[in-house]
């Protein structure tokens, strides 16, 4: 999970702002892909035009660095963070969807962002004790306040995602998924086909990371490029509704993530890494 802290001490020649502006904060960059036409955001120069956080991350300290690192947030720049699953402590996650708890959880994010409107606003899990309808109902009542643009999904069905779309118009799901871990190739598949953002987690495999021996290793020592920034140009050719949000807390990572996005695999490549998985 994404709550991992940021030490800006690792380098002592940037300051905190410039680390956590370059290395967001400890949420995870978005490779510019289908997220302007999925959320209207202009690609930015560099490549990153989307941050995923969580209320959780930290929790709230994830939220408090993007805001002092990036505030005033440049223009076409998605801060996508998400509510209704909490840290009563450490390595504790509970899920919490009552919607008055969400509706004050919004309230939080947007106090802790600096922003008046959230762009694209989360439910983190469904909350097995409340009724998704009434849990999504109360980011409706905050949509329809002008305190949330978009409403996403994370770690959630296909059915789930039918289900939600009833209430709340959706716009992405954030679930877990990379070239080793398709357990939710369905719901990327509907959301393929509904037009819907898929933002993979864990899409670099995670703090486990990949397995040593991958098919992916051929086309990266083929282009000189890290089995990483293979995983990376997998998922972008993998479909055009996947925002990858990979996650680090170092500055050559971040780098070496963003030169992913310009990887293109050929057919070929695809075909066999395809192969060998
Ligand atoms: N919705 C959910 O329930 C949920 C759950 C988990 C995560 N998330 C979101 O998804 C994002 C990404 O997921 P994640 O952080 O779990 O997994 P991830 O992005 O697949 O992997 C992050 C790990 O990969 C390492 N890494 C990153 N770039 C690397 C590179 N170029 N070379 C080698 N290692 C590299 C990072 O270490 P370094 O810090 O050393 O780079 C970190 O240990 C999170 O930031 C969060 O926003 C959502």
């Amino acid at each position: 999970m994404a709550d991992e802290s940021v030490d800006p001490k690792q380098n002592p020649r940037v300051t905190r702002r410039t680390f956590l502006g370059t290395t967001l904060a400890g949420g995870a960059a978005l490779l510019a892909g289908g997220s302007d036409a999925i959320f209207g955001a202009a690609s930015s120069a560099t490549g990153v035009n989307l941050i995923d956080t969580a209320d959780a991350y930290g929790p709230e300290t994830s939220e408090l660095l993007i805001a002092e690192a990036l505030h005033p947030y440049p223009k076409g720049l998605v801060i996508a963070t998400k509510g209704g699953l909490t840290r009563p402590g450490p390595s504790q996650w509970v899920p919490n969807g009552r919607p008055e708890h969400l509706k004050q959880a919004v309230e939080m994010s947007l106090k802790r962002l600096r922003l008046e409107r959230i762009d694209l606003y989360q439910l983190h899990t469904i909350d097995p004790k409340v009724p998704m309808e009434a849990s999504l109902g109360a980011l409706k009542e905050m949509q329809d306040a002008g305190k949330i643009r978009h409403v996403g999904l994370s770690n959630v069905s296909p059915e789930e995602i039918v289900r939600a779309r009833k209430v709340v118009p959706i716009v992405s799901v954030q679930n877990e998924y990379n070239i080793e871990d398709r357990r939710w190739e369905k719901a990327l598949v509907y959301c393929e086909k509904e037009s819907l953002g898929f933002m993979p987690w864990s899409p670099i495999g995670g703090g486990r990371g990949l397995k040593p021996e991958n098919p992916l290793e051929r086309a990266a020592r083929d282009r000189a490029a890290s089995v990483i920034q293979v995983a990376l140009a997998w998922l972008l050719e993998r479909s055009p509704v996947m925002l990858p949000i990979p996650g680090t807390s170092s500055i050559a990572h971040l780098e070496e993530n963003i030169a992913a996005a310009k990887l293109e695999l050929t057919p070929a490549e695809w075909k066999a890494i395809e192969r060998e998985t």
